[in-house]
């Protein structure tokens, strides 16, 4: 993105300069939202693939304080090696996550891929003044993570064939969970900024906030909700490559407190595909927000620490 000429256009509220979730473009009293997330299968059923890359490519939208209004499908598929009776499970599987967020596929395109490939293009509106970005975190905000860590982690153990039958079914509920209610409860709170938590882990998305808004942060590993497995896992070197690579991108950016393993560190930086959202909250509005989420029943609902002053921008993680 760094090689893409500078947006000069006025409506664009949010472009790529701030590495946000979406592009946020001004169109008279409103203010239209689009973002596009694809990847491979994470899991190996079809009908799941499909809801979750659904629900990723939707929470980017929520995270910018946005209402999706209508989806585009994206589509590689391997039509001579795979039946047409798969795609057609991905694309139910996208389409359910949809009307549960009340939104239409209008449409799509299909290319013959080696890899089946699925996700969406995703439009939705906000009012000008109601954007949240990553750039606006205040220090002293609270920072509240809405899921568990642990996702890449898992998919990761599923590939290896290490995971169980209700380790997958419950990284599935979370990776199909939309984060619309949590959105939710963060408009009728009032936050200062929020990302949502995918491919560059926590650390690395907590990162972007930092540096987009100018500021520090602190983070309380005994405080970050994770799911058990991960642990396991972890433990018996199950890895992805990204969430190694995250940790070592972000070697110069984050002070780990003595005693915080590499497992804890890796965990911390593990590349999640729909995770929650972190958001930072004024001080005084944080308890609040952890009730409407826990009213919300988001499948998490943590106070993991606090954006601080700090020129370096840099993350502080204690134990
Ligand atoms: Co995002
Ligand atoms: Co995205
Ligand atoms: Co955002």
């Amino acid at each position: 993105m760094r090689t893409l000429p500078p947006i000069t256009d006025p409506n664009v509220l949010v472009g790529s300069n701030t590495a946000d979730d979406a592009a946020v473009y001004q169109f008279g009293e409103m203010a239209l939202i689009q973002t596009i997330d694809y990847f491979t299968p994470v899991v190996d059923d079809a009908y799941d693939f499909g809801r979750i890359a659904a629900a990723n490519a939707l929470s980017d939208v929520y995270a910018m304080g946005g209402r999706p209004i209508m989806a585009l499908n994206i589509v590689g598929f391997p039509a001579k090696t795979l039946g047409m009776d798969v795609l057609a499970e991905i694309l139910r599987g996208g389409s359910s996550v949809a009307e549960e967020a009340g939104i239409p596929i209008v449409g799509g395109h299909t290319i013959d891929d080696k890899e089946p490939k699925y996700g969406l293009a995703v439009t939705g509106v906000v009012e000008p003044g109601g954007v949240m970005t990553n750039a606006t975190a205040l220090p002293g905000d609270h920072l509240i993570l809405t899921k568990p860590l642990g996702v890449g982690i898992i998919t990761t153990g599923i590939k290896g064939q290490a995971v169980s039958d209700e380790t997958i079914a419950r990284v599935v509920h979370l990776m199909t969970n939309l984060n619309k209610e949590a959105a939710d409860a963060m408009q009728q709170v009032g936050a200062n900024a929020c990302t949502d938590v995918t491919g560059f882990g926590l650390l690395g998305h907590l990162h972007e906030m930092c540096e987009a808004s100018g500021v520090g942060a602190r983070l309380r590993l005994s405080s970050v909700p994770v799911m058990a497995e991960a642990w396991e896992l972890v433990a018996d070197r199950i890895v992805p490559g990204g969430t190694r690579a995250n940790l070592s991108f972000l070697e110069n950016s984050v002070d780990f407190e003595d005693g915080i393993s590499e497992d804890q560190q890796l965990v911390l930086a593990d590349a999640q595909t729909s995770g929650g959202l972190l958001i930072a909250v004024a001080p005084q509005k944080a308890d609040a927000l952890v009730e409407a989420l826990k009213e919300a029943g988001t499948l998490a609902a943590a106070d993991i620490g606090e954006i601080v002053a700090d020129a370096r921008r840099k993350i502080a993680v204690v134990t």
